[in-house]
């Protein structure tokens, strides 16, 4: 039977979220899937366009795969995800590397496309649609403590440096039903936190409801869940979102607010429609009404134009914020975009200087505002064994930090403990004594 898939994913969250769509939609057509590329019948690559460099990284192993169709010609060999609506003519027709090209829009019918591969020809889907939302369709998970649930998607931002509209099509919801209809089915299987997903999660809408009333309705299914979500842009983050995260205590006190740039001549050439003024408002704001609460951010170094003074405003803005966690990245021009017709006048080494600059700064404030920890209790959802030892364990707090703790024969994964910080370096926290916690609590209850 030529029925084994093996999936390999790429980018972002959305992008684990659409695979495990995939598995579920193949495997209800009788397919099996594999995690041993050598016994794959069908191998699928879901795909990010977001930088230059992730695309390279699935050129290089297209590379690699093709050994694979050497030795075993039959094999079917498809991209998936948003590198399938920017390159179909590039990967089909020119370089002719693989057999099947279908974007995040185009699932259901990837069986039929597979077919098609089989029987010689090309699959190729690519249409976008204004209304997929795969609501009916149940993703295939292993069982495990953690899922991502897409709540909307596509973009309608435009940002002149992304892709992403361009890959993943007009933003669309999901119905607050089926998505709480899904958190009480991860509820009875034993997950104990979802996070819930879209490019701007702040944009859902279900008729009258909006994301706030959907984090609402989610914390509400399981008060021993935790609810995470990700990404919110800061134009459109609201009160009532704000105060939807401090009434429920499991909803984690953690907010990705991508800066992208501390200039705001910078932000408006990229269309980001806020000012840091604003942006430090909001941050303000949610501090005072989230006991505790701590962002991560996204940053890009070197966009068009960018200046000394512009980087400095940037490193600014990190100071003043304080984040937990940041991702930085170099910009990267993609054809189709606003800022792909500007010119990328940051010389590359420049670019380089002033992410180093960026990451080093960050580190140093991971590791501050870790290190002011020490001495306090935190709350933490028990993960396993740590990578690195039996005898120590691994969860992580509310604010979405790695705690390392001995191992207690009387903890398993799921169990929610009092962790008191002992040591910590920038990316982790250590912990000695730790008491089990019966139940999410109110935190002011638990952390006496
Ligand atoms: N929807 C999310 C994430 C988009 S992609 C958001 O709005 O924040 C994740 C991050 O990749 C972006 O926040 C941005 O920092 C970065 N990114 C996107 N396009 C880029 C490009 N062309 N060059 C460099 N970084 C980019
Ligand atoms: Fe891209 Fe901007 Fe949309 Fe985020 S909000 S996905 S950065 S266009
Ligand atoms: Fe990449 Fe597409 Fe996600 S471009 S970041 S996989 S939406």
């Amino acid at each position: 039977m030529d029925n084994n898939i093996y999936i390999e994913t790429y980018g972002c969250q959305m992008n684990v979220a659409d695979s495990e769509l995939v598995m579920g939609i193949l495997q209800n057509k009788g397919y099996n899937i594999t995690g041993n590329i050598k016994d794959a019948d069908v191998i699928l690559l879901n795909t990010c366009s977001v930088r230059e460099n992730a695309e390279q990284r699935i050129y290089g192993r297209l590379g690699n795969l093709k050994k694979i169709k050497e030795i075993k010609p039959a094999t079917v060999i498809g991209i998936l995800g948003c590198m399938a609506e920017r390159l179909r003519k590039d990967l089909i027709e020119d370089k002719k590397m693989v057999d099947l090209v279908v974007g995040p829009d185009e699932y259901r019918r990837l069986p039929e496309f597979i077919d098609t591969a089989f029987a010689g020809e090309k699959g190729i889907g690519v249409k976008l649609s204004r209304t997929e939302t795969y609501d009916d369709i149940i993703p295939f998970r292993e069982d495990g403590l953690s899922a991502w649930i897409s709540v909307m998607r596509g973009c309608d931002k435009f940002c002149t440096f992304c892709v992403v509209p361009f890959t993943r099509g007009r933003e669309r919801s999901r119905t607050l039903e089926s998505v709480v209809d899904e958190i009480k089915i991860l509820s009875q299987k034993g997950f104990r936190e979802v996070t819930l997903l879209g490019q701007n999660v702040n944009s859902y809408k279900d008729g009258n409801n909006d994301f706030a009333d959907l984090l609402a309705a989610s914390a509400k299914v399981d008060g021993h869940m935790r609810i995470r979500f990700t990404t919110s842009h800061p134009q459109d983050i609201s009160d009532k979102l704000i105060c939807a995260i401090a009434e429920h205590n499991n909803i984690c006190n953690y907010i990705h607010l991508p800066v992208q740039s501390g200039s705001d001549r910078i932000l408006k050439l990229m269309n980001r429609t806020y000012t840091i003024d604003h942006y430090l408002k909001i941050i303000e704001k949610a501090r005072t009404i989230i006991n505790g609460v701590s962002f991560s951010t996204d940053i890009i170094s070197g966009f068009p134009t960018e200046t000394f003074e512009d980087h400095v405003m940037t490193l600014d803005v990190m100071q003043q914020v304080k984040y937990d966690g940041a991702y930085m990245f170099k910009y990267s021009p993609r054809e189709g975009t606003k800022a792909f017709k500007m010119d990328d006048d940051v010389p590359d080494e420049t670019k380089t200087k002033r992410l180093n600059e960026i990451i080093d700064l960050q580190h140093q404030i991971s590791f501050e505002l870790n290190q002011n920890l020490i001495g306090t209790k935190e709350l933490v959802l028990v993960e396993g064994f740590s990578r690195k030892s039996d005898d120590f364990m691994a969860g992580r707090t509310d604010t979405n930090k790695v705690v390392i703790f001995p191992a207690d024969e009387k903890l398993k994964r799921g169990d929610y403990i009092n962790a008191e910080i002992i040591r910590a370096t920038s990316a982790t926290l250590f912990a000695d004594t730790v008491e089990p916690v019966d139940a999410v609590k109110t935190k002011e209850e638990i952390i006496i």
